[in-house]
């Protein structure tokens, strides 16, 4: 799956790993930063996305499409598509341009709008990653664990970076019956549940 990234991704990916180190630096406003994902943590994403069970692959927070692009190499060589969720039409048009640039028109799917209000459209979830404001993710989690398919996953990103925020989610999880959990300690912290 990493050996043989097509050019026009890995070329897209620097791109944007570069404007997301530069906006760190600069001072750029939080709300037109990318924010976007460590490489590693890409990695890890798909490889995890690689081996779910059938169902479907979606993503909270697309922002430039940086870590879509990850884990649209899972959805490559699954044949299936990535459905990723975004809010502000900034952000959707850059996206629109990383996807036209790396070519996967194939397996990604970019929808513009508020994710909670899509989220009853699926009832067979395999892989889902949440990366959208701290806020949202107790509801998000709520509403997608019952969805989730036997041996899916869902993945949420910052659970160290804003532990403040998220850690009741983390004790939520741990307590839950429905889901095995674990905080794995990769990048900004991601919080592992994996459907039972
Ligand atoms: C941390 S960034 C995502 C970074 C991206 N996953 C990456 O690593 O390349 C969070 C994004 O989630 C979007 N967002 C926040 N709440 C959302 C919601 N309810 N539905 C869709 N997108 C949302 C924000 O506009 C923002 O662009």
């Amino acid at each position: 799956m990493f050996n043989d990234i097509p050019k026009p991704i890995l070329d897209r990916m620097k791109d944007l790993e570069e404007i997301d180190t530069r906006d760190r630096e600069d001072g750029t406003p939080n709300l037109e930063r990318l924010r976007q994902i460590p490489p590693e943590t890409g990695k890890f994403l798909a490889i995890m996305a690689a081996g779910v069970p059938e169902g479907s692959l979606l993503e909270i927070g697309t922002s430039a499409g940086y870590s879509a692009l990850w884990l649209s190499l899972a959805c490559k060589l699954r044949g299936e598509k990535l459905l990723t969720f975004e809010l502000l039409p900034d952000k959707v048009s850059i996206a629109k341009k990383t996807f036209k640039k790396a070519k996967v028109a194939a397996f990604v799917e970019l929808i513009h709008g508020d994710a909670r209000g899509h989220m009853s459209d699926y009832d067979e979830i395999a892989f889902f990653f949440l990366d959208a404001e701290k806020e949202m993710y107790a509801e998000f989690y709520d509403m997608v664990v019952p969805s989730l398919v036997s041996g899916g996953f869902l993945v949420a990103d910052n659970v160290i970076s804003h532990e403040q925020h998220l850690q009741p989610l983390v004790d939520k999880a741990e307590k839950d019956e429905r889901v095995d959990s674990i905080v794995v300690p990769l990048g900004k912290g991601l919080l592992v549940c994996r459907k039972i």
